[in-house]
């Protein structure tokens, strides 16, 4: 069975490209490097640097045929796409259209797509948030997500094309990028590491943080897995139901990496302080039962066990 994934030279990408050829899957990638990078990729998939907004990378369907289609190249910045909507849109609306299209023209079995949400909900009133929870996308990143649902469900309707959605919370672990969508975890790793005193942003009545629902890159790419298999077709919130703030996020991560035999400064046992960003949302967990009772998936890893990973992917690196 052959997948063809998009953005697989990113984070999240190839950690599946990897867990699709653990399963014994031939892989192929479309990648622009964009914010990806080659050193990521598994030798054992086939790379094609190729932008999926570009009509050639009906090349990559013509020579491969793939079975499967997983849709993982993005535009992943929220603050990115308010300063240029335009721009998100191009890659994130018009790009999953044309692959929509040549899933069509080459026969594709079936469209898995790496939604939000962690964005998609906006500020819900009922956390842990269930898929049918009316989505309020508080950034054009999120409003691109929602309609990319939207045209998905459109070809499945009019033209029979099988998918699967997989909303995920904030994502974090081995090759994290600092500046995608949920790149704290990243961020913090990566300053203490260098001696810098990281910043926690947060509302001046929530000195804890956010509220966030952190959930290991390995449970994530398992989910992937999991949709390939799985004859259902739908829309399933991937997390795992449970809510760190920011504060403790960072303590853990100090914690963790103080173990490791990192020298990190008294004076860094609180971060630095600064209000919250345009857009910022205070809580956002996501209910996971319908993954659970409908794909047999559920994440595996608490917070202190898929930190333990990262920090020691980001000590070797
Ligand atoms: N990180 C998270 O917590 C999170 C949460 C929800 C959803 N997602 C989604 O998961 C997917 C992967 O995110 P990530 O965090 O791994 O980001 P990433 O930036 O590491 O990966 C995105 C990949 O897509 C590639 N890409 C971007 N534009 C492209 C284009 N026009 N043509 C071809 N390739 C292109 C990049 O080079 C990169 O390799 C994205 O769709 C993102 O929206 C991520």
């Amino acid at each position: 069975m052959k997948v063809l994934v998009t953005g697989g030279c990113g984070f999240i990408g190839s950690n599946v490209v990897d867990a699709y050829l653990d399963e014994g899957y031939d892989v192929a990638v479309v990648d622009d490097l964009s914010t990806g990078k080659k050193e990521n990729i598994n030798p054992k998939a086939q790379l094609y640097i190729c932008d999926i907004c570009k009509e050639e990378v009906e090349e990559v369907f013509l020579k491969e045929r793939p079975d499967i289609v997983n849709h993982h190249a993005a535009q992943i910045s929220v603050p990115f796409s308010v300063q240029d909507p335009l721009f998100d849109a191009e890659v994130n609306i018009k790009g999953i259209i044309r692959l929509l299209m040549l899933s069509i023209k080459y026969k594709v079995k079936k469209f898995i797509f790496s939604s939000t949400g962690g964005a998609i909900y906006g500020e819900a009133d009922i956390v842990p948030t269930k898929e049918d929870y009316v989505p309020e996308p508080a950034s054009p990143y999120a409003i691109s997500k929602l309609s990319s649902e939207k045209y998905i469900k459109f070809f499945f309707n009019h033209y029979g094309l099988d998918y699967t959605i997989l909303r995920y919370s904030n994502v974090y672990g081995p090759r994290q990028i600092p500046h995608g969508e949920a790149g704290v975890v990243a961020i913090f790793t990566e300053k203490l590491i260098n001696g810098i005193h990281p910043t926690l942003n947060h509302f001046p009545d929530a000195p804890q943080g956010m509220i966030r629902d952190y959930c290991y890159v390995k449970d994530v790419a398992r989910a992937n897995i999991i949709a390939t298999k799985n004859k259902k077709t739908g829309i399933f919130n991937i997390g795992t139901g449970k809510g760190t703030t920011t504060i403790a996020l960072y303590k853990e991560i100090v914690k963790i990496l103080r173990e490791n035999g990192v020298s990190i400064p008294q004076t860094f046992d609180e971060p630095i302080r600064a209000t919250a960003r345009p857009g910022d949302i205070r809580v956002s967990t996501l209910n996971v039962e319908k993954a659970e009772k409908e794909l047999g998936w559920i994440a595996i890893y608490d917070i202190r066990k898929g930190l333990s990973e990262t920090i020691d992917w980001y000590l070797k690196k």
